[in-house]
């Protein structure tokens, strides 16, 4: 048995202002109308054999998570449950709470295949056979990543060292999470570092042995949260809330850092899968094709004169004269406008509308 795991949560700062902590980046919609969650949700429910997606979010984001489900076009009717935290904790607490739950209703065999919420993956195909070779290395007892042949030196990301083979499989020897910039590069310029997805699939009994070796204390409070939560059946799903005064126990730390770099169980699958975490608004901007001045606007847009420029303008029409490079957001309360060579810039100013409240 396949379970696949969503999670959900997290406020990302990058693609402000279209991202806010009560509308955070899985729920943007796509140029084609459709947003990340709404593809995880169907990419996962068209794995072969799952017959339930289990998604593990906040409280709050539960009625938006549930209308996009409920909007997904040509989602495999499955079930769907959900692992609701009564506020963010990181995600090896999410991972916990997971494999936990899974085990304890399927049986420790059960796979658990976490995906993150907010990714774009445009080669579905490629996607399901990568997850079938993981489910069998999965089958092996090892942690299984997923690898993406690294474009630039990210310094947001996990690296995987890993020799490639047999086929896609990888066999890795080490896992660093988000390096500083000079140690990126070196990973870069060696070629046997790959990019860590963020998915991962494992049984779910060796997810929690690894847990309990090198986490143990969050394992067992994400262990209380769940056993004194409260479960309950809404339309069409259920859900489990996790009891607030045990969850604010466990630690906030990610998965990568409390267990993907300690555990010695790795195995990975080189993953060509057009794979994106859609980070900034120039990865946003790329899947609107170019015109033949290298602009891409998506909405109503008039130009003269302008070049390589991204806007984004739903609700009213925006016109450009002679600017270039500029990424220009539209929003109903708010409008950014940001040079494409300064878009990480995009963070300070969400720090600064935090601190001004
Ligand atoms: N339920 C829940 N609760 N989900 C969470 C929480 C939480 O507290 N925090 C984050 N998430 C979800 C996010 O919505 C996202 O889908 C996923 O977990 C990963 O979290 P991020 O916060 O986006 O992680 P990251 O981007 O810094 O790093 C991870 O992803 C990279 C690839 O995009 C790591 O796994 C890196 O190693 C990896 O390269
Ligand atoms: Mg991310």
């Amino acid at each position: 048995i396949l379970v696949p795991v969503i999670l959900c949560g997290g406020a990302g700062t990058r693609l402000w202002p279209e991202s806010r902590v009560t509308h955070p980046k899985p729920f943007i919609p796509l140029p084609d109308g459709e947003s990340l969650i709404q593809k995880t949700f169907r990419r996962a429910s068209q794995l072969p054999g799952v017959s339930e997606v289990l998604t593990v979010t906040t409280d709050d984001l539960l009625f938006k998570t549930e209308d996009a489900y409920a909007t997904t076009d040509d989602a495999v009717a499955c079930n769907h449950g959900y692992i609701l935290e009564p506020f963010g904790r990181n995600t090896a607490a999410s991972f916990a709470a997971a494999a936990l739950d899974v085990a304890s209703r399927y049986g420790p065999d059960a796979h658990i295949l976490i995906l993150a919420a907010d990714h774009l993956i445009t080669d579905e195909s490629t996607f399901a056979r990568a997850v079938e070779q993981a489910t069998n290395l999965a089958a092996q007892q090892k942690l299984t990543v997923f690898g993406i042949v690294p474009e630039h030196p990210e310094t947001g990301y996990g690296y995987i060292q890993a020799a490639a083979g047999p086929g896609d499989q990888l066999s890795v020897q080490q896992f660093v999470e988000k390096p500083d910039a000079a140690t990126a590069q070196a990973y870069v310029d060696s070629g046997n570092y790959y990019w860590n997805s963020g998915m991962f699939c494992s049984r779910a009994d060796l997810a929690l042995a690894e847990l309990k070796a090198h986490a143990p204390e969050l394992l067992q409070s994400v262990s209380r949260a769940l056993e004194s939560g409260i479960q309950s059946q809404g339309k069409g799903h259920c859900s489990t809330r996790l009891c607030p005064e045990a969850f604010a126990q466990v630690p906030d730390i990610s998965i990568d850092y409390a267990l993907m770099e300690k555990t010695a169980c790795l195995a990975g699958v080189k993953a060509d899968i057009g794979w994106s975490d859609i980070g900034s608004w120039e990865a946003m901007g790329q899947l609107t094709p170019a015109d033949d001045r290298g602009n891409r606007f998506d909405g109503e847009v008039l130009s003269t004169g302008a070049s390589n420029n991204y806007v984004r303008s739903h609700d009213r029409l925006t016109a450009l004269v002679g600017v270039e490079d500029l990424l220009v957001i539209d929003t109903a309360d708010a409008l950014l406008i940001a040079h494409k060579s300064q878009a990480q810039g995009v963070k300070d100013i969400v720090a600064q509308l935090k601190r001004s409240g």
